[in-house]
């Protein structure tokens, strides 16, 4: 099973990467599929199986998903962000604060368990789709704090190159952009320290 992990400013080469293959780390639920072994498997099912299989959750061994690094896996055919937060960019999420459109997250764009100040489950963990909620472009890693680029009040977080559009760590949108909502948070649980689902919890609204 290939993975991609990206650290920091290494990201923006993994992240085209990425865009192409979104899916690495990602495994059936209920079943040790890595991707290579899934799509002859769901080749071979009738539609309306295949479309099925091709909305199941993933599940997403993160073991090794150190602080600062995050990966990216293909759920329902978009890409999901999994962020391991380090200490310095949960503190720049009160820093964002005063910036964004929806600080308290009051638009639906994420489950109950994620209305909260990280927008997560776990503190340090961001599991968010990386798809632009203007027009649909994937936002870039915009991590370092004052980036030249962004101005020196800069907190770290992403930036869609489309139209400009930027979000934070939490995937929460700045004020005054053309993407009218934060990114959204899909709904997932976590089996055990390192395991992960995405496309289901506790509810199974997924
Ligand atoms: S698609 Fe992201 S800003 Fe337009």
């Amino acid at each position: 099973m290939s993975e991609c992990v990206c650290q920091g400013a290494s990201f923006t080469t993994c992240d085209s990467q990425a865009r192409r293959q979104w899916m690495m780390a990602t495994v059936g639920v209920g079943g040790a599929l890595g991707l290579t072994a899934l799509t002859p498997f769901v080749s071979s099912l009738m539609p309306s199986e295949r479309a099925k299989a091709a909305g199941a959750p993933v599940e997403v061994d993160i073991g090794k998903l150190a602080p600062g690094d995050m990966m990216i896996v293909e759920w329902r055919g978009k890409p999901v962000w999994i962020l391991n937060r380090t200490p310095e960019m949960l503190a720049a999420l009160k820093k964002a604060e005063p910036m964004l459109a929806d600080p308290a997250s009051e638009k639906q764009q994420q489950p109950a368990y994620a209305t909260n100040e990280t927008r997560s489950r776990r503190p340090e963990m961001l599991v968010a789709v990386g798809i632009c909620t203007h027009l649909g472009c994937s936002p870039s890693t915009a991590f370092t704090p004052g980036d030249a680029a962004l101005g020196a009040d800069w907190p770290g977080g992403f930036l869609c190159p489309c139209h400009g559009s930027t979000f934070d760590f939490a995937g929460r949108v700045f004020k005054n952009k053309p993407a009218p909502t934060n990114l959204e948070v899909p709904p997932h649980q976590y089996l055990s320290e390192s395991r992960l689902v995405i496309g289901s919890d506790e509810q199974d609204k997924a």
